[in-house]
């Protein structure tokens, strides 16, 4: 069994009269500690389907299995705990409270979780230990992305979910936190799913999970995936 068992899932969207189909019919695996890419263009339901996995939306049909637990069929309250103590998310712009430093803000995040880890310990681990004392706005992009991932891996999450985390960062800084990220999963064993629709990004991960216009069009695993130093796009 997988560590991550995704079975037909469907996602329609009501607009009044009209149906949108985000998501029709994706059947993938993934394995514990995986640096997962999930690659496609516009539209495709990479989002939705994220969403979906992380309980920040319902399925429609079909089914989500994480650790062996079928999580789609849970409650609007066991949704709630598996958000905060199960999954970890980073967004493409960091949503970091303006008003509390870094510390703060990965503290803040701390509070609702079950067995976090240390706030300066996981600012630290992403090369932030100098700037826990400032606050967002006196961080540059690729920081604040740390803090983001350091607040999400904090949570000691099963699942860190990251919704286009580069989309917002100049290359070299994009690269950097594509760095990170694979690091903290090949380091640390914890599995690490990255949406994008770059590509290039598709050879420094374990397993590829290609969409298109809602369904899976390819998978492939990657035994000798490139280090995202070597990246270029
Ligand atoms: N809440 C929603 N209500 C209605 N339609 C939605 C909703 N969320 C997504 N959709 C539609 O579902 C489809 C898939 O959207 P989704 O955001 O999952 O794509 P994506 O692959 O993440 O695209 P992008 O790369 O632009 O972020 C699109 O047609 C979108 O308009
Ligand atoms: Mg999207």
């Amino acid at each position: 069994m997988a560590f991550l068992e995704v079975r037909d899932l469907c996602k329609t969207y009501k607009m009044g009269e009209v149906e949108v189909p985000a998501v029709r019919s994706m059947t993938f695996d993934v394995n514990a500690g995986e640096f997962v890419v999930v690659v496609g263009p516009s539209g495709s339901g990479k989002t939705t389907l994220l969403n979906m996995i992380g309980g920040m939306d319902t399925v429609t049909s079909g089914s989500i299995e994480l650790d062996g637990v079928r999580v789609s069929d849970y409650t609007p309250k066991e949704v709630t705990f598996y958000r905060r103590y199960d999954i970890g998310f980073v967004f493409q712009f960091y949503n970091l409270v303006a008003n509390l430093t870094a510390l703060e803000n990965v503290e803040l995040a701390n509070q609702i979780c079950k067995d976090p880890l240390d706030a300066g310990d996981a600012l630290r681990s992403v090369g932030l230990g100098h700037r826990i004392d400032n606050f967002p706005g006196q961080l540059s992009g690729g920081e604040q992305q740390r803090v983001a991932i350091a607040r999400a891996l904090a949570k000691n999450p099963k699942l860190l979910l990251c919704d286009e985390p580069t989309g917002a960062l100049d290359y070299e800084t994009g690269k950097a936190i594509l760095k990170l990220l694979q690091d903290t999963c090949h380091n640390t064993g914890k599995t690490v799913m990255v949406i994008t629709h770059n590509q290039a990004f598709e050879r420094i991960a374990d397993r590829v999970i290609r969409v298109h216009e809602g369904h899976v069009a390819a998978v492939t695993v990657n035994d000798n995936p490139d280090s995202a130093e070597t990246l270029e796009w």
